[in-house]
């Protein structure tokens, strides 16, 4: 089977267990990628695209049911409910083992049981990592194919010997006989996404979609790895990476961790407004950090592709995805127009006069639902990209000098702050929110708090998680890179957005670069360091002065009404919450009751 001992040994488990047909080991060719899809299309659930538009790309419809990940059925189960914490969803361990091998037995009779060894990041990276997914699902093979680096290389790189996080998935309907498949089978009234942190093991049954089939992004590269960074002393996040570049040549690599649907793809790949300046993509949804001997915190992204959500991506928003998805490419769920190629809303001011939508139903204009799914996705190799960095797999990875973290706020939260130190930044990290609705004027929303935009994502406590935080900013030896708080979404009393967002946040960029150059003037607030009123490049912007007043304030009145709410958040981890993140709490509260009646 393979030269690995421990993998051969799994692998005959796993079939003694899953009963299937087959086992089929792939090796990550061309060839494998083209009968995933052959097979796709006889099934039903693959329609090929006009290839004159959209060459060698492909249309999948899931089924209504299973279209995006589900929280709620995902668990992690530590031995110690305590290790999951109260923000992830604990189970026992021993009891959802039993209930996953109840539910495997037989679970893939009539079926293939692929066996995909990948690897997350660039093969032989000291800061990748390798996984093997065992499916009984196409799909997740061809997904696999472009979101990680699959196949031989990566047996080789494993060796006799190397460790590696087993990932077993089944869409959970064994087949008796072959005719009476369905397109996508699935199984949503028996939907589990489990994670065994302390033996690294991912079990996930019932969906074939996203993030909770393809196993080496969100359950691999976020919930297991950042527990297995802790650990190890590393960093696994939920963050872009890019490369600014200034006119003059200088660079910058730039991480930054926004909860999803927060435009994260979107500023990975930005056009800036800034004359002569350059963004440039590494990655667009985790990142994986470790300190090199220097003392720096290097960066990979562990992901080959792109999962993007469709809905919203259009020439005007994020010219560099579309031009991504020119050929080469799985779009799931979205619409299909009568020449055979691709709509989503959001893709052009006006939608065309018909189309098939998502559910392969009729479509026109007049119709009252949508015609993708608003959860849509893309799957596409990051080389595609016209952005993408040179050294993007590069093996020892990018130096990181400045990590932004950011929420959609209505209010209160300025366009940009930067920490005065790493614990005051871990603690920006650790109240990042975004509004559920929309605040009334001089109120603050329902908050949705999202730390370090890992709420969904965090395997293990979150507490743990800020201590780790803490921990890594206090090692001699390291030069930690800059952190900022940025907030895009800031809104007016009338409920207009104050800033223009997409390629002008790269004049927010900008002075983050030129305070990583140490070029810039800031002002020192309680809540750090703020641009001055000429810092940032404002110019040709459509805005007032009393628009660049609110969105570099210190609103001293609305911080204060929000201290409770982060005490009151911080107040359900108990005694786990690092007194780091209690002294910055108390910090901000001093300095700002000082900074009212200095002002009265
Ligand atoms: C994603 C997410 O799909 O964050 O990337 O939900
Ligand atoms: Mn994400």
């Amino acid at each position: 089977m393979t030269d690995n001992k421990q993998l051969n040994h799994w692998i005959h488990e796993m079939e003694a267990l899953c009963n299937p047909e087959q086992v089929v080991i792939c090796d990550g060719s061309r060839l494998e990628y083209d009968n995933m899809m052959a097979l796709l299309k006889d099934a039903g659930v693959a329609k090929q695209l006009n290839p004159d538009i959209r060459p060698n790309s492909y249309l999948i419809r899931s089924d209504p049911a299973d279209v995006a990940r589900v929280e709620s059925r995902t668990f992690i189960c530590s031995e110690q409910p305590e290790d999951a914490g109260p923000t992830n969803n604990w189970a026992n361990p021993i009891e959802m083992k039993s209930t996953l091998e109840n539910l495997f037995a037989g679970a893939m009779s009539g079926r293939t049981m692929y066996v995909i060894p990948f690897s997350m990041g660039p093969i032989g990276s000291p800061i990748a990592h390798i996984g093997v997914e065992i499916t009984d699902s196409p799909y997740v093979v061809a997904s696999m194919h472009i979101m990680t680096r699959v196949g031989s290389a990566v047996l080789t790189e494993l060796g006799e010997d190397g460790e590696y996080v087993p990932c077993i998935h089944s869409v959970g309907k064994p087949l008796d006989d072959v005719a009476s498949d369905v397109p996508w089978p699935c199984n949503p009234d028996n939907l589990y996404i489990a994670h065994f942190p302390e033996t690294r093991e991912i079990w996930s049954f019932g969906s074939g979609y996203g993030g909770n089939a393809l196993l080496g992004k969100k359950c691999f590269a976020l919930r297991i790895a950042s527990s297995m960074a802790r650990d190890e002393g590393w960093l696994a996040e939920h963050m872009l990476i890019l490369k600014l570049t200034n006119p003059e040549g200088l660079s910058h690599y730039i991480a930054g961790a926004f909860p999803s649907a927060c435009g994260k793809t979107n500023l990975a790949m930005l056009v800036p407004s800034m004359e002569g300046w350059k963004v440039e993509t590494v990655g667009d949804d985790i990142c994986w950090m470790k300190f090199a001997d220097d003392g720096k915190l290097y960066a990979i992204n562990p992901e080959a592709g792109f999962f993007g959500v469709a809905p919203g991506t259009g020439m005007a928003t994020n010219p560099n995805a579309m031009l991504s998805l020119s050929e080469n490419c799985l779009f799931t769920n979205v619409a299909e127009t009568d020449d055979g190629d691709i709509w989503w809303e959001g893709m052009t001011d006006r939608a065309p006069d018909h189309l098939i939508d998502w559910r392969g139903r009729d479509w026109t204009p007049d119709s009252s639902e949508l015609a993708a799914h608003p959860n849509a996705r893309f799957t596409v190799s990051a080389s595609q990209c016209p952005t993408i960095a040179d050294e993007w797999e590069d093996l020892q990875g990018v130096p990181i000098s400045a990590i932004l973290f950011g929420g959609r706020r209505a209010t209160v939260v300025p366009l940009v702050n930067e920490a005065n130190s790493w614990e005051q930044g871990t603690f920006f990290g650790s109240i990042v929110s975004s509004e559920k609705t929309a605040a009334a004027a001089g109120t603050i929303g329902d908050l949705r708090r999202d730390p370090m935009a890992m709420l969904p994502f965090c395997g293990y406590n979150m507490a743990d998680y800020w201590q780790h935080w803490i921990k890594l900013g206090q090692q001699n030896s390291a030069q930690l890179p800059k952190i900022f708080y940025v907030n895009w979404f800031r809104k007016d009393d009338q409920g207009g957005f104050v800033w223009p967002g997409f390629c002008e946040n790269s004049r927010v960029l900008k002075w983050i670069f030129e305070r990583c150059e140490g070029t810039v003037d800031a002002v020192s607030t309680p809540i750090g360091n703020l641009p001055t009123l000429d810092g940032i490049d404002f110019d040709g912007l459509d805005m007032t002065d009393e628009d660049i007043a609110t969105l570099l304030r210190v609103e001293t009145d609305g911080w204060l009404e929000e201290l409770p709410l982060i005490q009151a958040y911080y107040e359900q981890f108990g005694d786990k919450l690092p007194k780091e993140l209690e002294n910055q709490l108390s910090q901000l509260r001093h300095k700002l009751e000082a900074a009212n009646q200095h002002v009265a």
